[in-house]
């Protein structure tokens, strides 16, 4: 069996070829990392010409690889929801075209759940269990009792916590994306020299909020605004210890029945959250890096996934009715 993954949702062009194994023939992903650097976030109108451009090449360079061609295919996949319309128009677009000439079934995927399900492909994490999506976008606690059977625990009131890191990134002149960059030089700063604000701390539920963290970092650079690579160091570790410390807090609200905690999206690639969830949560799973950012196998995966639980495929359309909690914030 072969299958399809296309993922466009955002600001990575990324395909992927995945039999029924769940091996990797070929997975070839463009970050726009580096002409989004020049705006500081993403640019919606900009991010979807990039992957016109790009998405039609690396189709063609992900079936040169896997030495297969589009009639071989059994399966597509690609993300439908939630992301930046323009984006999501263009890999949709691609995979009806090639899903009508071929004649192979198209599944719908939902982006947020594919980050989550991801786990999949390499472990066998039985459910219930509790996910945790910490994106750029979103930042939302789930029970998630089956493949498309996502309940809504609690989430951001406002802004993504991969959001936070990267206006932040920006505030302080390190670049775009900020996760990476601040994790990296927080490795050597101390995480506890300054004392940043854990958003509702003392909700007792497992919502979160990340906007006063933002305003602080700002306040903060204004009354400090040139900082030595030692002090920087500490900010950039203090400012992540207040964003780990308010998942860390949230996490063990959301988990009142004990179920195996799985964690995906882009910040779950942070060394420091890794560490902290470890010590503290003795069932907790994390996606693999590199299915963390966005990709084309997580899409194909979780097209596999709805096919062999023979999921019926408009149900992978469906939004939580409670899809107001995910993240308001901006990301330019
Ligand atoms: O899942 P993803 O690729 O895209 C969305 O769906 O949003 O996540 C991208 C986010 C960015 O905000 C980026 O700064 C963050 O993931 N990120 C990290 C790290 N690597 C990527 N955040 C913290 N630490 C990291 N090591
Ligand atoms: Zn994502």
């Amino acid at each position: 069996m072969l299958i399809l993954g296309i993922e466009t949702s955002c600001d990575d062009t990324s395909v992927c070829l995945l039999n029924e194994k769940k091996e990797v023939l070929a997975e070839i992903s463009f970050s726009q990392e580096f002409l989004l650097k020049k705006w500081g976030g993403i640019v919606p109108e900009i991010a979807a010409r990039n992957h016109l451009e790009k998405l039609v090449p690396l189709l063609e360079e992900v079936f040169l690889k896997a030495n297969k061609s589009p009639s071989n295919l059994d399966l597509i996949g690609v993300t439908t929801h939630p992301g930046l319309l323009g984006p999501l128009l263009t890999g949709l677009n691609a995979a009806k075209t090639l899903s009508l000439l071929y004649k192979i079934p198209l599944v719908p995927v939902n982006h947020i759940y594919a980050h989550l399900e991801a786990i999949h492909l390499v472990e066998d994490v039985s459910y219930p269990y509790l996910g945790l999506v910490v994106s750029g976008g979103h930042s939302i606690f789930f029970k998630v009792k089956s493949a498309v059977d996502f309940e809504v625990l609690g989430g951001t009131k406002d802004d993504a916590a991969g959001e936070a890191f990267d206006k932040a990134a920006k505030i302080l002149g390190l670049g775009y994306p900020g996760g990476k960059i601040i994790d990296d030089l927080a490795k050597k700063g101390n995480p506890t020299r300054f004392e940043f604000p854990i958003g509702l701390r003392t909700s007792g539920d497992c919502n979160l909020s990340f906007s006063g963290v933002k305003t602080a970092i700002r306040t903060f650079v204004s009354k400090n605004p040139s900082l030595d690579d030692s002090i920087l160091a500490d900010v950039c570790a203090s400012y992540q210890h207040a964003i780990v410390s308010a998942l860390e807090l949230k996490c063990s609200f959301a988990n009142s029945e004990n179920l195996p905690i799985v964690i995906g999206g882009g910040v779950a690639c942070n060394s420091y959250l890794r560490s902290r969830f470890l010590k503290k949560f003795p069932k907790v799973h994390f996606v693999p890096p590199k299915y963390c950012t966005d990709n084309g196998t997580m899409i194909a995966n979780y097209a596999l996934l709805a096919k062999e639980q023979a999921i019926p495929f408009p149900d992978c359309l469906k939004i939580d009715s409670k899809g107001s909690i995910f993240s308001k914030g901006d990301r330019t």
